[in-house]
């Protein structure tokens, strides 16, 4: 008798020989998902994007994910619906600024984004709750209501031509006269010329894209109530490679990759 027999018996050894070889396939498999996985993490836009292996790592996972967790909102190419913006169009709520010197900053404000989510309120642990009422790390800020902060129908249909002044749409020059010292309320977070602004995820108001509609009575309805527009917090659900692979793939979208 063998000492393998011995200590084993015959065909447990044998039984155990096979199963080896087979997890040995398995794991080559998986191996190399779990290694693009990783260099996927490590990886630049860029460099993503100049290898096949990785690239097709990125775009089947982010399809997938697309599919399963965002088309329901966004779209299957992405590119939104009333209340939810195009991430096609390069043009930003959250973070992005355009004058972003490489690829990196801007994957890493979407992966916040992604993380973390917009006006996300609703913390599995209530100790993650932080200030302006959103949880830890997520993007937050209020587009007011007007009319509960005093505000008179006048003024607030004032408020309706000069935003229609700002995006270039014909509007009541006196009416946007008489806005002028109402204005400095909205630079906070909309930027000193309606030009948006990043931080606050406040919409640039001048570039005749509009996320919740261009007609007098919409934006009447935004300025007087309000908006709170909510995107889900994804670091609890995906994976960060799945994370990433979502970031790169709008990054590249939105570039026109
Ligand atoms: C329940 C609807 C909903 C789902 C599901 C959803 N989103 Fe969103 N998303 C929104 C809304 C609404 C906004 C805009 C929030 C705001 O007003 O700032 C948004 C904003 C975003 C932004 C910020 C865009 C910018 O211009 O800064 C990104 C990026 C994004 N979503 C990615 C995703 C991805 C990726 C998924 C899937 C994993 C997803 N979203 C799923 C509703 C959704
Ligand atoms: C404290 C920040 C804040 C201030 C102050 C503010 N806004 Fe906003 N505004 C936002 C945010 C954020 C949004 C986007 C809301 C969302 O994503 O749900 C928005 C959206 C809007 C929209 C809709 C744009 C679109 O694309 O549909 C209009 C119009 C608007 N604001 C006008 C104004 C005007 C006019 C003022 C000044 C009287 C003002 N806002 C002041 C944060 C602000």
């Amino acid at each position: 008798m063998t000492l393998a027999n011995r200590l084993f018996g015959g065909t447990r050894l044998l039984l155990c020989a096979t199963g080896f070889l087979g997890t040995l396939s398995v794991s080559a498999q998986t191996g190399s998902d779990e290694s693009a996985a990783a260099r996927v993490l490590n990886a630049s836009a860029y460099s993503i994007r100049a290898s096949e292996e990785l690239s097709a790592f990125v775009n089947t996972t982010a399809e997938a994910a697309i599919e399963e967790h965002c088309a329901g909102c966004h779209g299957t190419d992405l590119t939104g619906q009333l209340g939810v913006p195009d991430l096609t169009d390069y043009d930003w709520l959250w973070g992005i600024t355009g004058f972003e010197l490489n690829d990196g900053e801007p994957v890493m404000a979407l992966q916040q984004t992604l993380l973390y989510g917009i006006r996300n309120m609703d913390c599995p642990d209530i100790a993650d709750v932080s200030y302006y009422g959103g949880c830890a790390d997520t993007r937050y800020s209020e587009m007011p209501g007007y009319a509960a902060l005093g505000f008179d129908e006048q003024q607030l249909s004032d408020l309706v031509d000069y935003t229609l002044d700002l995006s270039g749409t014909e509007a009541d020059a006196e009416a946007v006269a008489r806005t002028a010292e109402l204005r400095p309320l909205c630079t906070e977070c909309h930027g000193e010329n309606g030009e948006g602004y990043k931080p606050y995820g406040g919409p640039d108001l001048t570039d005749n894209v509009w996320l919740y509609g261009d007609d007098r009575a919409t934006i009447l309805d935004v300025i007087t109530n309000g908006r709170l527009g909510a995107c889900p917090p994804w670091g609890y659900e995906l994976d960060a490679a799945t994370i990433k692979s979502l970031a790169v793939y709008i990054w590249n979208k939105a570039q026109g990759y």
